[in-house]
């Protein structure tokens, strides 16, 4: 596709009179990953809704996929929504719906995606197999972790195959470990199905993941792109956004050297590889 996948122009948004989005440009192409960063209320989630327009702006301009959204209606949007997966800051799931109804649910209610059951059925299978839950079909959010409840959260926004995912916050609230699973899950969606990707997170290690990982299919597993101590040139943009605006956007390293005493309250310096007799390097540094 010609042009950006999603861009914002100037875009500005208050509510009760405080302005919580102010004067936004972005552009993110084909194949980018953008990591937003940013304190609690400073607008990462708004910026994420109005990227698919779920809100609207009060000034500026917003093209996703190549059409102008800024003002299109509802029934127009249904279209262009189809190709956004989206995973929500609270997650989302319906509780009354077993899992594979609720991954099913964007093929169910998207006229564009219209499709008979059978196919509805293997797609849901296909997703669920990805983020290796293909055994809880008929589980009911509630009988699972909340790890698992994210990686359905992750087969849902993208069993619709988008263009571009939104994850709002997918991290929050979990260990470590399983963490580190689900921004796996993410860079594998990213690579194998190529998908544009933005996350907004407040843990810089999801960030550095994702601009430093690969997806290697063969060990079924993320393995670092480069070695501990150089940055990847991976296409990953780091966004740090305070009270509504983009204080800084760049690369990992650009971040890492920032001087702003916001910007790099959001940056954990990596301590120098420990490494073991036998050379392996430990597990900890797997950022
Ligand atoms: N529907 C709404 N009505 C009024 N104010 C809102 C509404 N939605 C968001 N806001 C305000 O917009 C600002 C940005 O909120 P937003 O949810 O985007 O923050 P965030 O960066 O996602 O925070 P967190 O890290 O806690 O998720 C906050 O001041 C919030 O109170
Ligand atoms: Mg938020």
């Amino acid at each position: 596709m010609p042009g950006p996948i999603l861009k914002f122009e100037n875009v500005s948004l208050s509510y009760d009179g405080k302005l919580v989005l102010d004067k936004i440009n972005l552009t993110v192409n084909a194949g980018d990953t953008f990591i937003l960063l940013g304190a609690a209320g400073s607008g990462k989630t708004v910026l994420l809704k109005l990227a698919m327009s779920l809100i609207q702006a009060d000034t500026g301009r917003i093209e996703l996929l190549g059409h102008d959204i800024t003002h299109l209606k509802e029934t127009e949007l249904f279209g262009i929504r189809s190709e956004v997966g989206v995973l929500f800051q609270e997650g989302g799931l319906f509780d009354s719906l077993n899992i594979a109804d609720n991954v099913a649910y964007p093929l169910r209610n998207q006229k564009k995606l219209a499709a008979p059951e059978d196919e509805i059925a293997a797609r849901v299978q296909e997703s669920l197999d990805f983020v290796e839950l293909g055994h809880t079909l008929d589980k009911f959010p509630s009988e699972l972790s909340g790890g698992m409840r994210r990686r359905v959260g992750i087969a849902r926004a993208n069993v619709t195959n988008p263009k571009i995912s939104l994850y709002d916050s997918p991290t929050a609230g979990l260990d470590p470990i399983t963490a580190h699973t689900i921004m796996s899950l993410i860079v594998k969606q990213r690579e194998l199905r190529k998908t544009t990707t933005i996350l907004a997170t407040h843990r810089y290690q999801d960030g550095a993941m994702a601009a430093n990982y690969h997806w290697d299919d063969a060990i079924h597993d993320v393995v670092r792109a480069v070695p501990y101590g150089t940055y990847a040139a991976l296409d990953t943009t780091f966004i740090v956004m305070n009270e509504g605006r983009i204080v800084f956007s760049g690369t990992q390293q650009q971040l890492e050297t920032s001087r702003d005493p916001y910007v790099s309250q959001f940056v954990l310096h990596q301590p120098p590889p420990k490494i073991g007799p036998s050379g392996d390097r430990g597990q900890q540094l797997s950022v």
